[in-house]
């Protein structure tokens, strides 16, 4: 069994619905497991993700960057990154925020250098710009490659994140779960 880890903070449960869509888009695999673990709870024992094939990190942007819960994550797995006991599971990520842009772009770039430093190997979206066309229903509709984007109305509450996010998140749990099927066959190969 493959299996994929989600570790995702979610402050008011946008980003939440985003890491369920992404578990949905990883168990269309055969043979793959996901399991969702909070950041916070992560961060109290991060070896609990040791033995996942991959791990798709995702969080809001809050001022810019990863918001401190998730943050909190990320520093907490110092020790594992001076075994570099992670190194070559495979990791990809996801934000969500209330601007189109929002600066999202910096949150993901700090999820990948995250992975980059755990010596882990980045898996980006996979999809072409959906932006471009006249409907925002399209796949990957804010033309994010690093790892999926969604845009929250924040005003609209828990109804305020379109469906074509929460499905390109969906996507990215998808192409993570091929990718690690791939991947375990390859560590088979060198062992
Ligand atoms: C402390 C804080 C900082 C925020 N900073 C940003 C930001 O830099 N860019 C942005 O577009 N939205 C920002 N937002 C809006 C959130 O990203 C947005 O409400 C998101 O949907 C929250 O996700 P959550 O429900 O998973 O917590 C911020 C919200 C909060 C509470």
């Amino acid at each position: 069994m493959t299996s994929v880890g989600i570790v995702y903070h979610s402050g008011f449960g946008h980003t939440a619905a985003l890491a369920r869509a992404v578990a949905e888009g990883v168990v269309t695999v055969p043979g793959t497991s996901a399991r969702m673990v909070f950041a916070e709870d992560a961060a109290g024992d991060p070896h609990q993700l040791d033995g996942y094939d991959a791990l798709v990190l995702g969080c809001p942007t809050y001022m810019a960057g990863p918001s401190a819960g998730f943050k909190e994550f990320m520093d907490a797995t110092s020790g594992i990154w001076l075994k570099q006991g992670w190194k070559d599971k495979l990791a990809a990520g996801f934000t969500n925020s209330g601007g189109y842009s929002g600066d999202k772009l910096n949150t993901l770039v700090q999820l990948m250098l995250f992975a980059m430093q755990h010596g882990m190997v980045w898996v980006g979206l996979g999809l072409p710009d959906g932006g471009s066309t006249s409907a925002s229903a399209g796949l990957n509709r804010l033309g994010s490659y690093a790892g999926a984007m969604a845009k929250s109305d924040v005003d609209l509450g828990m109804d305020g994140t379109p469906e074509s996010d929460v499905a390109t998140a969906e996507a990215l749990g998808r192409r993570v779960a091929l990718a690690a099927l791939r991947w375990r066959v390859s560590e088979r190969v060198e062992k």
